[in-house]
């Protein structure tokens, strides 16, 4: 995981990051709060050899040896059960020697002749007495060792330099580690569930999975835009938002789409229903009108026609009047409120749709409105749930799939495609629908672009979803019909 990697997990999971990190956090709190507070006295004990006043230098330095040597052994005695168990005795404390040893630590610094001697107690005052107990207990001790017999002088001998007094903080627990070490180890599950949950993931929420699964190139990014639902044609001349600059830049790449021979005849396609083929379908038009060329927009989906309602037409008569052999194409196309777009609704809902969209009539018919207009924007019923979209697709120049932003899941898109390859429609390119703005950063993939199958650097105006990129996989929403 690289650092742009991080980032884009922090940014799309913060939820996850953050709610893991405030558990962690509470449990270290309540941790820290519910343990037992243990507080620490400590005294030093200072190790001489016993020389007389006329020893010599030599004399001095080897006695002063002896009693470095000396302190190592007195570190570990310090900790042993005699001086533990006359502790205990002395003080009438009601605990084992070995309970007191846990509790003892001794320690002396390298090349010196002190002992530092520490006691744990959970009552502060008697951790004060029991380390100054333990310190005078082990004096007598040290001068009973070393005397080698009654009566003469002994060895070695240790003094209390300085005892112990009641602490008056306790050592345990450690607040500020405790919590400190709380939110580090939060934060490290955090972005370790993320990624997790990242890798579960089975919805499309990124072009690299889009462009794996479909095998074409990501073409647009559309936003999630609250307004289209009760709007769902953007008024170009008007709006400057988000959304429109999208389908401008959807509009651009498509021209960029098989250069030779751009596609004038497209199917806007989806795997499940309500991944916004309609609403992008109007816009794409809208957008192709808006730079000057005459559109037609034809509602493809019989089974559910959406375009008289989402364009305030008549959806009495239409694609299937036609194709019927009811009325003419001139009579039935439409003249919708916006400049250059003309609407061939999808007329009453015929008994066999995927028949009659697969008729030499429906051929016929696209290929009148291709002479007629610049482009031709035919909108499907879904993929998976009936084969009209793929039908159409294989009579059109080619086709773009939809693809909703977390919703959409990766096996679905994979099936939808392969149905398209398994009629041999020529797939233009992919479309990401309803990213959210705000919260996931998705959106801001929109601003970067990929060279066959690289991400580079910022994108330039409208060309930031682009070239191809090989592979294959996705899904999307239940199938209504
Ligand atoms: N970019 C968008 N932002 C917000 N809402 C959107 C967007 N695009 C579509 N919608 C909404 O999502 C819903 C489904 O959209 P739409 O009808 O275009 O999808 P569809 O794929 O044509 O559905 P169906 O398969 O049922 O025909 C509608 O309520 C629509 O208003
Ligand atoms: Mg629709």
């Amino acid at each position: 995981m690289n650092l742009h990697d991080l980032v884009r997990l922090l940014r799309s999971r913060w939820v996850t990051v953050l709610s893991t990190t405030v558990v962690v956090f509470f449990a270290a709190l309540v941790v820290t709060l519910t343990t037992a507070p243990l507080y620490q006295a400590s005294t030093r004990l200072f190790v001489s050899t016993t020389g007389s006043a006329s020893a010599s230098a030599t004399d001095r330095f080897q006695g002063n040896r002896l009693s470095q040597e000396r302190v190592l052994s007195y570190t570990e005695l310090l900790k042993g059960q005699t001086v533990a168990q006359r502790t205990i005795d002395k003080l009438g404390l009601d605990i084992t020697a070995d309970e007191l040893r846990s509790r003892v630590q001794a320690s002396a610094k390298a090349d010196t002749v002190l002992i530092s001697v520490s006691v744990l107690d959970g009552s502060p005052v008697r951790a004060r007495d029991i380390a100054n107990a333990l310190s005078d207990e082990f004096v007598v001790m040290v001068s009973e060792l070393e005397t080698p017999a009654p009566g003469v002088r002994p060895d070695a001998r240790v003094v209390v330099e300085q005892r112990a007094s009641i602490p008056s903080n306790p050592v345990v627990p450690k607040k500020f580690r405790n919590l400190a070490l709380g939110i580090v180890l939060g934060l490290t599950l955090g972005i370790a569930l993320a990624a997790v949950r990242d890798l579960l993931e089975n919805t499309v929420k990124d072009r690299e999975t889009l462009e794996s699964l479909t095998g074409v190139g990501l073409v647009g990014t559309i936003p999630l835009d609250k307004e289209r639902r009760n709007q769902p044609a953007i008024a170009f001349d008007r709006e400057n938002s988000a959304i429109s600059e999208a389908f401008r830049k959807l509009r651009t790449n498509l021209q960029f789409l098989a250069v030779d021979n751009p596609p004038r005849v497209i199917v806007i396609l989806s795997s499940t229903p309500g991944e916004g083929k309609s609403t992008t379908a109007i816009n794409i038009a809208l957008a192709l009108a808006e730079s000057g060329k005459s559109v037609v927009l034809v509602d493809g989906d019989m089974r559910r026609p959406s375009m008289d309602k989402y364009l305030d037409l008549v959806g009495a008569v239409g694609f299937s009047t036609v194709l019927s052999g009811v009325a003419s194409l001139d009579e039935v196309l439409q003249e919708s409120k916006f400049p250059n777009l003309k609407v061939l609704t999808a007329g009453p809902t015929p008994p066999n749709p995927s028949e009659l969209l697969g008729s030499q009539a429906a051929m016929k018919l696209l290929e009148d409105l291709r002479s007629q207009f610049d482009y031709v924007i035919v909108d499907t019923a879904p993929l998976l749930a009936v084969t009209d979209g793929a039908i159409l697709a294989t009579v059109a120049d080619g086709a773009l799939i939809m693809t909703r932003y977390g919703v959409t899941k990766r096996e679905q898109l994979t099936h939808a495609v392969g149905t398209l390859e398994s009629v041999g429609a020529a797939l233009l390119g992919a479309v990401l629908t309803m990213v959210p703005v705000r919260g996931s950063g998705a959106y801001s993939y929109n601003y970067s672009y990929s060279y066959y199958g690289q991400r580079t650097a910022e994108a330039p105006e409208s060309f930031e979803e682009g070239e191809n990129s090989k592979s294959s996989r996705v899904e999307g929403h239940q199938s209504k019909r």
